[in-house]
């Protein structure tokens, strides 16, 4: 149900057209002419103005425009009489959304109002779709070239139902990026089942996946529901899929050339209507090759492979993802980056990928008490962490360096010839090093 103005200088049409619209359901006023209709119009909002085109004062085209100006919402249908159809046609062309011909019957009436608010309606369910769509794009951080390529990919497979395969190194989003296939898919309002490949034993992991008949096995005390027929109607997202025992491959990759399956211990053929999303860090076609991934399993699922590319491989999202945590971890404190921080950040290797720099930022939030992000503190882990192959040697040297010297520093309340002392070696170097990973001299330090 709509709210309507009418504007019409007539007084009979103008009560039929009330009377029409109010039994419709609708909210209706009116007005007897375009002035008095500006002046309604000032002070509230509708969804739909009719209007005669021709009044005293103001008339239809004027108030066409001035709605026009001022809402970009709400609707306009004009009125004019037979013979001017030329001036209504203008007036579509001045965003008019419709027109009526008088003398008109009131069934043709109620069929114009019923498609113009069929019409908002329906733009109202784009804008919110649009806006869903971005929300699922917003959770994905970043606007490296390679990461485009995954958005393209993403919206290119969205919509249909074909099945995914993403992969990419531990931590790389592929989790995320499973939910957003989901979010942007048809099946957005059915479930999103996700089934942890590697959590299960093989029993375990065929009754997860296609439930279980009672006394199928032992302890199988009742009838249950597999995590397929779960996500009937929306989106299985298996994770790890590597993991997969090759048993289970051969179950799983009947389901997927057939979409039917049987619970374990019974027999009755059941059918879902799925999208499949599967998601690995390992190797598949070397599996396939070490014959622990069955072939025509990996080309099943390879239908349209997604590869997330290493946080190390997308340039500057470290930082843009860098301070996307940081406003979500920093709990009200503003806290910056430095351009030293930056520095760390975009040279820093990432093995554990985005979720790595998860993790750093919260730490990092939580060893900076200033409002300068002590990233430098939170990537120096403790020396049995510091494994060849994650670090190199120089890297290594350069955070122990930076410690002792904060260290010195501090035990030496900020007296840098003290400091230099304590650590052996020249005041002028210390200067250097200082200088060189731009380590503030505490606050009250002097020479
Ligand atoms: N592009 C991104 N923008 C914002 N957050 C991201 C992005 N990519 C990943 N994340 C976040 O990083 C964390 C790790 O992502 P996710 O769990 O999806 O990785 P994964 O590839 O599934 O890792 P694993 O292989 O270890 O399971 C999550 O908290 C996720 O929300
Ligand atoms: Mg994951």
């Amino acid at each position: 149900m709509g709210r309507i103005l009418i504007a019409e200088d007539e007084e009979n049409i103008r009560e039929v057209l009330l009377r029409a619209l109010q039994a419709l359901g609708h909210q209706v006023v009116s007005a007897a002419d375009g002035d008095a209709a500006a002046e309604l119009l000032s002070g509230r909002e509708f969804d739909l103005v009719i209007t005669d085109l021709r009044m005293p004062g103001r008339d239809g085209l004027a108030l066409l425009d001035l709605v026009k100006e001022n809402t970009h919402d709400t609707s306009v249908m004009l009125m004019t009489a037979y013979g001017s159809v030329e001036n209504a046609v203008a007036a579509m062309k001045r965003g008019a959304d419709d027109y009526l011909v008088k003398p008109f019957r009131l069934d043709e009436l109620e069929v114009k109002v019923e498609k113009i608010f069929s019409e908002r309606r329906l733009n109202e369910q784009n804008r919110l779709l649009v806006e869903q769509a971005d929300a699922a794009f917003g959770r994905l951080v970043g606007a490296s070239a390679a990461m485009q390529g995954v958005y393209r990919l993403i919206e290119q497979v969205a919509l249909s139902d074909a099945t995914v395969l993403i992969t990419g190194e531990t931590g790389t989003g592929k989790e995320l990026v499973a939910h957003t296939l989901h979010n942007l898919s048809p099946q957005a309002q059915g479930p999103f089942i996700t089934v942890h490949c590697a959590a299960y034993s093989q029993n375990l992991i065929e009754s997860e996946l296609f439930g279980h008949e009672r006394g199928a096995f032992t302890g199988a005390t009742a009838q249950r529901k597999g995590r397929l027929e779960l996500a009937d109607h929306g989106t299985l997202f298996l994770d790890e899929l590597g993991e997969i025992p090759l048993e289970v491959q051969v179950k799983l990759l009947r389901f997927l050339e057939s979409r039917t399956f049987e619970r374990v211990g019974g027999n009755e053929s059941l059918t879902v209507k799925v999208r499949v999303v599967a998601a690995t860090h390992r190797d598949l076609p070397q599996m396939v090759g070490a014959r622990t991934f069955r072939e025509d399993l990996f080309w099943r699922l390879n239908v349209f492979p997604i590869a997330l590319p290493p946080l190390r491989e997308r340039g500057d999202d470290v930082l843009a993802l860098a301070r996307h945590f940081l406003e979500k971890k920093s709990q009200g404190r503003t806290l910056t980056l430095s351009r030293f921080a930056e520095r760390l950040l975009r040279e820093y290797p990432w093995p554990g990928n985005v979720r790595e720099l998860q993790n750093i930022i919260e730490r990092a939030v939580l060893l900076s008490p200033g409002d300068m992000l002590r990233v430098d503190a939170a990537l120096a882990r403790p020396a049995e962490e510091t494994r060849l192959g994650e670090h190199n040697l120089p890297r290594i040297l350069e955070t122990v360096e930076k410690r002792l010297i904060r260290e010195a520093l501090a035990q030496c309340d900020g007296v840098q010839a003290q400091a230099a002392k304590l650590l052996g070696i020249q005041r002028s170097t210390l200067q250097y090093k200082l200088q060189k990973y731009d380590l503030d001299a505490p606050a009250g330090g002097r020479g």
